[in-house]
């Protein structure tokens, strides 16, 4: 269903599986190497990759179980864990690998955006590491990082569009270069895959027995499968708002309400699971899938009106720990289907956090010589400083209102802004509800 070419998945994931052949261990010795290490969020990883990208060794904690119990990422719980964790996981890969420090080309690190504590532990190692090798540093942009992994599977030649939707992302930008990005849209307070998590913790989903392990948007996703979503009738977000930012607040707040509604109905008390929760899970995630597809939507048509994507293979590409989720995939093929864009999803395993993704976007620099330092003293890490800036590069631009007018998209190539996802997805046919929802999707 996706556009990722079989050969270039099952490539590297024989790549990964197997032990280096000889003609793989010559590359490898012929090749520039990079140590990759993310520690932004709650994942500590580590990987080591040649100049084509091909995984040598990788290693990867995830802290997501403790913060599943906690009920979200406690900070300094967070920092802890990357510390008691990162000599290990970067010891990990480099066995793994086979290689020695001395055969490092460089070592590529996050250092913005991300939690300060977590950011902190990642710099501090990685600097000590090439002080003592005497290797020179890359510093990493985590959503540059998400944006580019799609390069190491197949080619995917610049501008493309991407899609980042994470726990703490949700953006759209016109991705001109390695390091020069467009920004479409943002959002303006919360990230889809916060709203999900915090929907989830409301809905106390921790305690469902197919839920106890998992994230909540994962949970969202599997107990939608068995709900109906027009049992609860969400408005969208920013309907009246004809640009490309998204907003899930104010969403999150209607799905908080009915969940009240429903605790007074059955007569339970908060923390009771609800015998309706596939229901709301399902109208949770519509309503999420919806608004994400049609500020995609938008961009695709911007990006058309104003001629920014190449006629050949103009490409869409999602990651992202939300872009693992099956029924928003499901509604932005048919949006590029519909606008006659190609749908790049890398596999699950490179759209959630990883050092994979960090070590690529170093091959991805060492490349085309950007970014290499070889003092370090001035480096330091930048947690999100400013709410709602995701990709705040020097090289970003924020695309200007004059560039994206007010009433962009309701005439585009002599027809109307048309809501592919009412159109492709009509809900089952259930009278004048069902109606309205299909009506409430547009705008
Ligand atoms: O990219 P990621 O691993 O970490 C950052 O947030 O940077 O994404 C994690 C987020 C969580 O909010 C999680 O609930 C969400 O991605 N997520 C999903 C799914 N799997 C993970 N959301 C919806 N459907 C999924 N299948
Ligand atoms: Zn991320």
């Amino acid at each position: 269903m996706f556009a990722f070419k079989a050969s270039a998945q099952q490539g590297t994931h024989m790549f990964r599986a197997k032990i280096l052949s000889k003609c793989a261990f010559r590359r490898k010795m012929s090749s520039r190497l990079v140590l990759g290490i993310e520690t932004s969020c709650d994942e500590t990883g580590a990987a080591v990759m040649d100049e084509t990208g091909l995984i040598l060794g990788e290693s990867l904690h995830s802290q997501k179980e403790v913060h599943l119990k906690t009920g979200g990422i406690i900070p300094t719980v967070a920092q802890r864990l990357h510390r008691e964790n990162i000599g290990r996981i970067v010891q990990e890969a480099m066995e793994r690998s086979g290689v020695t420090q001395s055969q490092l080309s460089a070592v590529a690190t996050t250092v913005k955006p991300g939690l300060a504590l977590s950011l902190g532990i990642g710099l501090d190692f990685s600097l000590n590491f090439v002080k003592l090798h005497q290797k020179p540093f890359i510093p990493i942009h985590h959503m540059e990082a998400h944006a580019l992994t799609v390069r190491m599977l197949q080619p995917v030649v610049f501008p493309f569009l991407v899609l980042l939707v994470s726990g703490g992302h949700s953006l759209l930008a016109l991705a001109r270069g390695i390091d020069d990005f467009l920004l479409l849209g943002q959002t303006l307070d919360e990230a889809p895959g916060d709203t999900m998590d915090k929907v989830a913790r409301r809905l106390s989903l921790i305690k469902h027995p197919k839920c106890s392990m998992i994230s909540g948007g994962q949970a969202i996703e599997i107990l939608a499968r068995d709900g109906n979503r027009l049992k609860f009738l969400f408005k969208p977000p920013m309907g009246a708002h004809y640009d490309c930012n998204f907003s899930f607040a104010g969403l999150r707040n209607q799905v908080t309400m009915s969940i009240q509604k429903k605790e007074e109905e059955e007569g339970v008390e908060q923390g009771t699971l609800l015998s309706c929760v596939n229901d709301i899970a399902a109208a949770t995630q519509h309503a999420v899938a919806s608004h994400i597809a049609k500020r995609t939507h938008r961009a695709i048509l911007f990006c058309k009106a104003k001629d920014l994507l190449p006629s050949c293979n103009p490409t869409l590409v999602v990651s992202g720990g939300v872009a693992s989720n099956q029924y928003i995939r499901k509604i932005l093929k048919i949006v590029t289907d519909t606008t006659g864009l190609h749908l790049l999803c890398p596999p699950s395993k490179f759209c959630t956090d990883n050092g994979v993704m960090i070590a690529w976007n170093g091959v991805e620099r060492l490349r085309e010589g950007k970014g290499i330092l070889s003092h370090t003293e001035e480096v330091n890490y930048e947690p999100k400083q400013r709410t709602h800036e995701d990709l705040p590069d020097r090289q970003v631009r924020q695309a200007q209102r004059d560039e994206v007018p007010e009433d962009f998209g309701v005439e585009v190539e002599g027809g109307q802004l048309h809501d592919v996802v009412a159109l492709a997805v009509p809900p089952p046919p259930v009278g004048s509800r069902g109606q309205h929802v299909v009506q409430g999707l547009h705008g």
